[in-house]
């Protein structure tokens, strides 16, 4: 479904009048099954978000592709509506003047869904799929929760019936209970709907509640992949560090 071959990117680095470049991503390849979860862990700064950004086609690399059911993810085509993503600040993502309504329906307008009353009945039942009622529709960004806003965010991500989110540190910014509500939704919204998700994040164990499979990310490489059930067979020491300084190495499942 997804397939991530020999990515390389750089950053302009050093002013406006330096040639310096940053490099972010090396030669990263991997590839997703349809219907799978896969988790990205790697410490701040190692290019998991910039991972995410040329995924879902805002930024291109410099050199390698990114295939989604075989087409350029940079195709807008071949990620319209088939796309989609939640990010860590969901209160930039919204716009503050949009009601929760035209939130969510604006990516249904753009898909070409233009009558109103459709529209409306639309973001009611996808309110409800992240657990909110239609009495929301008219509220303000700045009149919800943090929990809330992410719910939102959500369900503007699924309202064209994605086959693929990616969710960068989508729970990071929110307290520990509704996290675990999140997750719980993500898990449940995931099987309903035979989603696949892209997951990055710092948190070990999320993707192992959430994740098939996870890689393990540093300095822009992917230095070791594992299925969650083998997470205690992983041979690099630097991916044992990431996961013992979370799990007690000998906690974890075998
Ligand atoms: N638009 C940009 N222009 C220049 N440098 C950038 C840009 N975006 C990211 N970088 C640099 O690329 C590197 C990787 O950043 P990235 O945001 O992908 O890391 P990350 O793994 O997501 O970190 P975190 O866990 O803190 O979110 C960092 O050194 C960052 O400063
Ligand atoms: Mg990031």
């Amino acid at each position: 479904m997804l397939t991530v071959r020999h990515v390389n990117k750089t950053y302009h680095n050093g002013g406006f009048f330096s040639n310096n470049r940053q490099p972010v991503l090396f030669d990263v390849s991997f590839e997703m099954k349809s219907g799978e979860c896969l988790g990205i862990i790697g410490e701040s700064g190692s290019g998991k978000s910039t991972l995410g950004r040329l995924i879902v086609g805002i930024e291109k690399p410099d050199r390698g592709e990114i295939l989604f059911q075989g087409q350029n993810v940079w195709s807008r085509e071949a990620r319209l509506g088939h796309i989609s993503a939640v990010f860590q600040d969901y209160s930039s993502s919204i716009n503050p003047y949009f009601t929760v309504l035209d939130a969510i329906s604006e990516m249904l307008k753009i898909m070409g869904q233009c009558d109103k009353k459709e529209l409306t009945h639309m973001v009611v039942n996808l309110l409800k799929q992240v657990g909110l009622n239609a009495e929301y529709c008219n509220k303000l960004p700045h009149e919800l929760s943090g929990g809330e806003a992410q719910r939102v965010c959500i369900a503007r991500a699924i309202s064209t019936g994605p086959q693929f989110l990616v969710l960068d540190e989508a729970i990071s910014s929110l307290d520990a209970s509704v996290q675990t509500q999140i997750l719980n939704l993500l898990k449940e919204l995931k099987e309903r709907y035979q989603m696949s998700y892209l997951f990055i994040t710092h948190d070990i164990q999320a993707v192992t509640y959430l994740c098939d499979r996870v890689l393990f990310f540093h300095n822009g490489q992917v230095i070791e992949q594992s299925s969650v059930s083998k997470l205690s067979q992983i041979k690099n020491e630097y991916s044992k560090k990431l996961i013992s300084s979370v799990i007690p190495f000998e906690n974890i499942k075998k």
